[in-house]
């Protein structure tokens, strides 16, 4: 045999010649719930270790995370039913606690990247991404909210917002809302292939953001479509997105190195609840190590392509000294 593959796996030392992915702490973003009070800091419980935190205790996340080298974060606010409407009239109130802990939050961490989330699920008494009507999703009525609201967020200091919703034509809308008043510095991170997944729950758990009648099918994408993600990815392109997104992640792998091939632009992938959730599960009943499994699956979406990865391992990762 002239050709022995094993020679360059014999030691440590060249393994780590050869090896081509590295994780870094800069790779991450860490997403927080965030919920309105003082002192809170509620377990999610489908997934365990991730809290959701009044504004007080975020601080202290924040702070205990930039300490440890996580640079970056994704905030998601928790509503309670009785602030929310048809028309997510919340998310854009300028008071609103969402609003004000982003503010305070940049005040304290200028130097954090603080990234949002525009989609009206949270603030929505239907549950969905989009203004629901007679049981349909309206994608034209939906983009002035969703401009109301990324104008709100960037308003309140945002530097990098996130359309979750996968309207037609939100990054175009909302790239042209934020530089016709002043806000040409605001980054876009487009969903920009997301899909209609079942890996979403614990998310909804902690949020209670659910649907509360149908599905995402009409506008998350289809799980069996990867040509599809080139149309999205190529009209992002062209209406000004900063970074392109893949979500969820692992069953994605394929969807984040095609993106990756083809688009210039920088890959992030979504690490999504539900990824979380099985690895958290199996590990606490002994049936894998999480640990091991945690860094593999990251280290597969790095090598897939995705330079960005955001994950609510992020913080575990860190405390272990990446
Ligand atoms: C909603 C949104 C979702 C996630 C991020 N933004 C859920 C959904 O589309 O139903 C999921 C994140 C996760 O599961 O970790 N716009």
């Amino acid at each position: 045999m002239l050709r022995r593959p094993r020679r360059n796996r014999k030691s440590a030392a060249i393994r780590s010649l050869v090896e081509e992915t590295r994780l870094s702490l800069s790779d991450f973003i860490f997403p927080l719930f965030l919920i309105d009070g003082i002192n809170q800091k509620v377990p999610v419980h489908s997934m365990p270790g991730i809290y959701r935190y009044s504004l007080d205790l975020m601080l202290e996340e924040i702070d205990s995370c930039l300490k440890l080298g996580i640079n970056a974060f994704d905030i998601f606010p928790a509503y309670p039913e009785e602030k929310k409407d048809r028309f997510a009239t919340e998310s854009y109130r300028e008071d609103t606690f969402y609003l004000n802990a982003l503010r305070t939050i940049k005040q304290n961490f200028p130097e954090a990247c603080i990234m949002t989330d525009v989609a009206m699920d949270p603030y929505n008494s239907d549950g969905h991404d989009g203004l629901v009507e007679n049981g349909r999703i309206l994608n034209d009525e939906t983009l002035e909210i969703l401009g109301k609201m990324t104008l709100a967020q960037a308003r309140a200091g945002a530097d990098i917002i996130g359309p979750s919703d996968m309207m037609d034509g939100r990054v175009g809308y909302l790239r042209k809302i934020l530089d016709e008043n002043g806000y040409k510095e605001v980054s876009i991170m487009s969903y920009t292939a997301k899909y209609a997944s079942a890996f979403y729950n614990p998310f909804r758990d902690a949020l209670d953001s659910a649907p509360k009648s149908g599905d995402k099918k009409t506008y998350q994408m289809d799980p069996a479509n990867s040509r599809e993600a080139l149309i999205e990815a190529q009209l992002d392109l062209e209406e000004g997105a900063d970074f392109l997104m893949v979500k969820p992640a692992l069953a994605y792998l394929d969807i984040i190195q095609l993106l990756h091939q083809r688009f210039p632009l920088p890959i992030a992938a979504y690490n999504v609840s539900g990824e979380y959730a099985m690895i958290k599960a199996s590990a606490a009943n002994g049936w894998l190590d999480g640990e091991r499994a945690m860094l593999e699956s990251l280290l597969s979406i790095k090598r897939a392509g995705a330079k960005i990865i955001l994950t609510y391992f992020a913080k575990e990762v860190a405390q272990m000294g990446l």
